[in-house]
């Protein structure tokens, strides 16, 4: 809870690992089930917690969805992350 601006999607971002790439991490660990999860390797964090045990649902599709490129070629490009900028996130 908070007003417009105070941090919220921010912070929901960080729960399931998906900030942009601008963003630097500077302190702070997040224990899911007692266990450390936002220093775990992304490999471990996509198979057994991302959308399995920490989900985001956008309020609004403006917010999960880029209004100047179309649909297909967003999911497209979701579905192809790790090909088209060879991270591993
Ligand atoms: N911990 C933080 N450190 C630096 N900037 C932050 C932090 N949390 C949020 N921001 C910045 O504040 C702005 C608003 O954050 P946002 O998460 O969109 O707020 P909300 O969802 O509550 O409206 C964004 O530009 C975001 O990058
Ligand atoms: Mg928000």
């Amino acid at each position: 809870m908070g007003e417009s601006g105070s941090g919220k999607s921010t912070l929901a971002k960080l729960l399931v690992r998906v900030w942009e790439r601008n963003v630097s991490l500077v302190d702070g660990d997040v224990y899911l089930d007692g266990k450390e999860v936002l220093h775990i390797p992304e490999e471990e964090f996509r198979r057994e917690i991302r959308w399995k045990k920490i989900a985001m649902v956008p309020q609004a599709s403006m917010n999960a969805l880029n209004p100047v490129i179309r649909i297909g070629d967003q999911m497209i490009e979701h579905c192809c992350y790790r090909e088209l900028t060879g991270m591993k996130r």
